[in-house]
């Protein structure tokens, strides 16, 4: 059943056209005829998903007469770098990219935020339109206006807020994607619940078994919901302020993007990161803002049941500090965590005294 989602915010350049629906991908044409005045776009995705999904993207954006830069980056966290933004912004160039034009993000939440900042900061600010088609891009990433690269010093530390014109989900093209990553993106779904959809988790509960399957049926309705508790708590909070609904998706972040950091931007998904993040962040939730030791094992269960990772061996603590001092949560010279005193009830950014933390990280196997 097709799904339209309109969050809509002041100012009126902000507002994005959500539209979920199975084969929604052969709208691509129509829709960034609805919602730009291009005649041209770059279509912006990653290798894998070129070769899976962009011959049917081409051919929708060149049905309706639109003319197509095709501008392929390697999959993968390692193309959110201030390096693969200057080589889209060459291409836009030679590609006579103009005001009037738009670029398509086809892809993951790599894709999403890299083409998203690119489309913010050419000719400062041309529309875009997002088909996020991993299930972190399709429940979280692909909404909300986020975009921005990584720096060695910290994930996301350069973006904007630069919301999409429209934006296609497609949960058919989830199908294609591999166990790992659909696991990744449960991570996210679970966080989702945790900070602030009581509701949502319950129902993973009761469908845990499906999802971890990868049943489409499951999958589809994940994302609408997903998708729909996001939008509310975006929608009520546009920008992030302090102490604002939308610093509770932070919820496992703190040190989810420290572990990513610290790791280089290899060999951890951003998804499995979040998870362990999320359960040294419950941990603390019980230890300081009265998170039940029952609620806590619901989390976890669910994590485990998604097979994502529990421990993260190895990692130096000093490195991981480093990371957390310079997010962007961090304020007064305090690392700050966003905690959760009940399931669906994240709260504003706590400081947590840092032998907590340090003791915390030990317990989750890293190392002095
Ligand atoms: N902007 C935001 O609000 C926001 C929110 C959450 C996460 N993020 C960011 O999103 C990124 C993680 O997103 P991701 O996990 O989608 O990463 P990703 O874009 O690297 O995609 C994951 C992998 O799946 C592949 N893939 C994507 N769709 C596929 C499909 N349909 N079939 C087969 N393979 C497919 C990609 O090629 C890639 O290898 C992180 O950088 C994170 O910081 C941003
Ligand atoms: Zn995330």
């Amino acid at each position: 059943v097709p799904t339209r989602l309109l969050i809509a915010t002041k100012p009126p350049a902000s507002r994005s056209r959500v539209r979920i629906a199975r084969g929604a991908l052969d709208a691509l044409g129509r829709t960034v005829r609805g919602a730009t005045g291009a005649r041209r776009v770059a279509l912006v995705t990653d290798r894998t998903v070129a070769a899976l999904h962009g011959a049917r993207a081409m051919r929708s954006l060149r049905g309706v007469g639109l003319s197509v830069e095709p501008i392929v980056v390697p999959a993968g966290e390692r193309s959110k770098q201030p390096r693969r933004l200057e080589a889209l912004w060459e291409a836009f160039g030679r590609a006579g990219l103009d005001r009037r034009d738009a670029v398509v993000a086809l892809g993951g939440g790599v894709v999403g935020d890299l083409a998203g900042f690119a489309a913010a900061t050419w000719l400062r600010g041309v529309p875009w339109i997002g088909v996020p088609t991993s299930l972190i891009a399709q429940v979280d990433s692909g909404i909300g206006g986020k975009t921005g690269v990584d720096l060695a010093s910290g994930k996301n530390l350069v973006g904007a807020f630069h919301p999409p014109a429209a934006v296609l989900v497609d949960p058919d093209l989830l199908a294609t994607l591999p166990d790992r990553h659909r696991r990744a993106g449960l991570a996210e779904v679970v966080k989702t619940g945790m900070a602030v959809d009581a509701a949502l988790f319950r129902w993973l509960e009761r469908h845990a078994g499906a999802l971890a399957a990868g049943r489409g049926s499951a999958l589809t309705q994940v994302v609408a919901r997903t998708l729909r508790a996001k939008a509310r708590v975006v929608r009520a909070d546009e920008r992030e302020r302090e102490g604002g609904g939308r610093t509770a998706l932070n919820y496992g972040h703190t040190l989810g993007h420290a572990i990513e950091a610290a790791r280089g931007y290899r060999g951890i998904l951003h998804g499995e990161a979040v998870a362990i993040g999320m359960r040294a962040a419950g941990r603390l939730s019980v230890e300081v803002a009265g998170l039940s030791a029952s609620s806590l094992e619901r989390q976890d269960a669910l994590l485990d049941g998604f097979g994502l990772p529990r421990r993260m061996p190895g990692t130096p603590i000093g490195r991981l500090m480093a990371a957390m001092a310079h997010d962007k949560k961090r304020s007064r010279g305090e690392i700050r965590w966003v905690l959760t005193p009940r399931v669906g009830h994240a709260s504003v950014p706590h400081p947590v005294d840092s032998r907590l933390v340090r003791a915390t990280l030990r317990e989750f196997g890293a190392q002095v």
